[in-house]
């Protein structure tokens, strides 16, 4: 049984929201009452999965590469133009890359997963963030991991990523203090998503085995701290790492 938290009216980007958590989030926000915008590298996943979610509300997909500032600019004009505003944005997409050891990890795979995971948050938010200014609303939510508070080692591309994601909260959420705009972090731990398909068998093992809980977060679970964090009702919170990894990290 899940509680309302209210999104009525409200039109939210979500990132990466083809499948996995990005697509938990659209499912939570607008079961929430919200207008949802996937902005995915995929176009036909991002259509299919908007398709698939109508009959839960109105979502609509655009194609957009986080990592191309472009492409973010694109998306945005297109969004706007077609729903008029953007209220919230999550910063979920993003990519594991592969498992090794920091002194031979592949030049061109270290700088893909922070173009993508750092550079494509960075990217969203300065093409947003001037539309939330002008409106003095927003609500920024930032997909980070445990990995970041962490620093899982084998993947320290990954892990200083989503650490550098978190430090872009902290920043942005004092620069727009000022504002009722809102930008918080969550840190997941290990979810069942293709995300995990990079990762050996042995390696996923390892990680659970960290979590006291001993499961994996469910994808639900993620999507309803995301919801919160992008209701009117997160109002002072800002700059902040909201923890979900089931008691492994405590801070
Ligand atoms: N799965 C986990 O265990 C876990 C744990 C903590 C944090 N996270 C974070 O959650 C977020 C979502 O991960 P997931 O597990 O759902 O992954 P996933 O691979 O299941 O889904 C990622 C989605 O992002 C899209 N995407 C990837 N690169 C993109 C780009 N450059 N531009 C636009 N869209 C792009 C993909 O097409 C896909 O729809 C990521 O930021 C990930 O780091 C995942």
């Amino acid at each position: 049984m899940t509680s309302r938290i209210d999104l009525e009216h409200r039109i939210a980007v979500v990132t990466g929201g083809g499948k996995g958590i990005g697509r938990a989030i659209c499912e939570r926000f607008l079961d929430s009452g919200a207008t949802i915008a996937i902005w995915d590298r995929d176009p036909a996943l991002a259509a299919r999965t908007a398709t698939e979610l109508k009959g839960r509300g109105p979502a609509f997909a655009f194609q957009v590469q986080v990592e191309d500032y472009g492409s973010v600019e694109r998306g945005r004009d297109a969004t706007l133009k077609a729903l008029g505003r953007i209220d919230i944005l999550v910063n979920n997409a993003g990519i594991g890359g592969p498992i090794g050891d920091t002194f031979d990890y592949p030049l061109e795979a270290w700088r893909r997963v922070f173009a993508v995971n750092l550079d494509g948050a960075f990217h969203c938010c300065r093409a947003l963030v001037p539309h939330m200014i002008a409106g003095n609303y927003g609500r920024i939510v930032n997909i980070a991991s445990i990995a970041g508070k962490e620093g899982n080692p084998r993947m320290a591309a990954y892990s200083a990523s989503k650490a550098a994601l978190i430090a872009l909260t902290k920043s942005l959420g004092k620069e727009l203090a000022g504002y009722d705009i809102a930008v918080n972090c969550i840190t997941p731990s290990s979810a069942k998503t293709d995300l995990l398909k990079d990762f050996t068998a042995d390696f996923v093992k390892t990680m659970l085995a960290k979590v006291p809980r001993g499961r994996f977060v469910a994808l639900e679970e993620i999507a309803a701290m995301a919801a919160f964090c992008a209701s009117s009702e997160c109002s002072f919170t800002t700059g902040a790492v909201f923890d979900i990894s089931g008691g492994r990290a405590t801070y």
